[in-house]
């Protein structure tokens, strides 16, 4: 009798829905969560060491000291001066120049040395016909002291931010003319 009590409470009891863990996921899940965590530990690190030139800030706006403000006069001077670059990973120290005088204010200004025709360097009362001219000897363009593409040259010549600081000219990023329309 009470056999069949037993049966019959058994047929209404709810099925038991938890699943015990067999050994092998037990060791499927304790290895794929080691190999998680270690591998976690190498990947990281690269992927940190990959996208950190990305996460660093370029240097923009930074200025370079080139030349005291007494040796400027109104006759343009050609100045070189070092930048040092940082390209992702690659440092590099890029040799630069700029033509650099004062205007009839007392401003100083100071002009890239690269031609607006296709690169080539020009360079100050260089051609005899020419003269108080920037000539670029390549394909012949001029500019005026500020720059003005007077022939073959599409464009004036670029400014170098200029910022004066302690009686010392500082040379900053290229920019389109600023002097001529
Ligand atoms: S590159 Fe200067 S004139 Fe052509």
């Amino acid at each position: 009798m009470s056999n069949t009590n037993d049966q019959h409470e058994s047929s209404h009891r709810p099925p038991n829905r938890r699943k015990e863990m067999s050994r092998r996921q037990f060791l499927t899940y304790t290895l794929g969560g080691a190999t998680a965590y270690m591998a976690g530990g190498v990947v990281l690190p690269m992927l940190r060491f990959a996208v950190d030139p990305i996460l660093h800030k370029k240097t923009e706006g930074s200025f370079v000291k080139v030349v005291e403000t007494s040796k400027i006069t109104n006759e343009p001077q050609e100045f070189t001066f070092e930048l040092q670059q940082q390209d992702g990973w690659y440092a590099s120290t890029a040799s630069l120049t700029a033509w650099i005088r004062k205007d009839e204010k007392g401003e100083i200004y100071a002009l890239s040395p690269i031609c607006k025709h296709l690169g080539c360097t020009i360079g100050w009362n260089n051609e005899k016909s020419l003269p108080n001219e920037y000539h670029c000897p390549c394909h012949g363009a001029h500019y005026t002291k500020e720059g003005k593409n007077l022939a073959v040259a599409p464009k004036p010549l670029d400014e170098y931010k200029v910022k004066v600081d302690k009686d010392w000219v500082l040379l900053g990023d290229i920019i389109p003319n600023t002097r001529v329309k």
